[in-house]
């Protein structure tokens, strides 16, 4: 039996559409992210569930990413490949903005190659891992699955054939994500976005993101808070979102730098510059959150590690 597991990402961090990500671990030592135990080999492919938000997945077991996963990496690899006994531990919720998707293709996909001697290059897992996500959300984007496969904070770049690269990050950030408890499919959070951008506003989306990577490099905290701000996917999806605005303004008035929107939300993330702000970012949601039993909220620091073999 062998044991593996990926992080919870929030895609975009804001600033960068599709082209940045980062991947997040509660300070509490818990484990929020996908695990999958490979529990041997069968004469027929198999998948168990449990977890948390194993209520939210499709019923019908051979619709599940991770079985869709195997057979996409055993095409990729090109030759039949042993049936396994499979039990995903499903933690992360479903359409949640915390790259749910995402984690439970990355850590299938890192899991076969583990456990099939490494098949593929580091690569090839990632290209495999966004294709896969593409099928769910509709478009190949490297901004959740990268994270989840790696760790840390990372510039996609889709058109590089290094993929992606990871940025400095400001070791202090402390980021409060919430899943408010309700389900929002990233394929439709990105068919109310807008199909053009003019060259006024992409010239404003490019300053932001360069600004933002740039206040990374030369550690300048203020400039990287001025430059975080969404002006893509937010305008177009606040409608879904209601809420943001008035959470924000109760967030940013106890001097907390930056409230988004994780991913394609709902979730949202707040950037805290210390244990006063993240304990109040999180107590705020909590409350504000109570009524509904599938949320949660959880204070994080980035998670420098990605998918990982959890137990041997
Ligand atoms: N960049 C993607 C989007 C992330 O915002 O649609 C999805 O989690």
């Amino acid at each position: 039996m062998k044991s593996y597991f990926a992080p919870a990402s929030t895609g975009n961090f804001s600033v960068g559409f599709d082209l940045l990500g980062a991947a997040f671990a509660p300070k509490n030592g818990e484990l929020l992210g996908d695990e999958l135990v490979i529990e041997g080999e069968a004469a027929e492919l198999s998948l168990r569930l449990s977890g948390r938000y194993v209520h939210q997945l499709p019923g019908d077991v051979t619709d599940n990413l991770v079985i869709k996963c195997f057979y996409a990496f055993e095409q990729k690899v090109g030759k039949t490949l042993p049936r396994l006994k499979l039990h995903l531990k499903k933690h992360l919720p479903v359409g949640s903005g915390l790259g749910s998707s995402a984690c439970s293709i990355v850590v299938a996909c890192y899991a076969f190659n583990d456990y099939f001697g490494k098949p593929l290059s580091d690569f090839e897992l990632l290209q495999l891992t966004a294709v896969c996500e593409g099928g769910v959300s509709g478009a190949v984007h490297y901004d959740n699955v990268a994270p989840s496969l790696y760790g840390g904070l990372l510039l996609m770049l889709p058109e590089s054939p290094l993929l992606c690269r990871p940025l400095p990050w400001f070791p202090h950030w402390q980021v409060v994500l919430c899943y408010p408890g309700t389900v929002l499919s990233t394929k439709a959070a990105r068919e109310v976005m807008p199909k053009e951008l003019s060259l006024k506003h992409s010239i404003r989306f490019a300053n932001m993101l360069s600004r933002f990577v740039s206040a990374l490099y030369c550690q300048d905290e203020t400039e990287a808070f001025a430059a975080l701000q969404d002006l893509v996917a937010e305008p177009a999806r606040l409608p879904l979102i209601p809420e943001l605005t008035a959470i924000r303004a109760a967030l940013t008035a106890e001097g907390i730098g930056h409230v988004g929107i994780s991913g394609a939300g709902p979730t949202l993330f707040a950037v805290c510059q210390n244990d006063q702000q993240a304990e109040f970012a999180a107590a705020y949601f909590r409350q504000h959150y109570e009524k509904n039993q599938d949320a949660m909220t959880h204070i994080c620091t980035l998670a420098t590690v990605g998918a990982r073999v959890l137990l041997e």
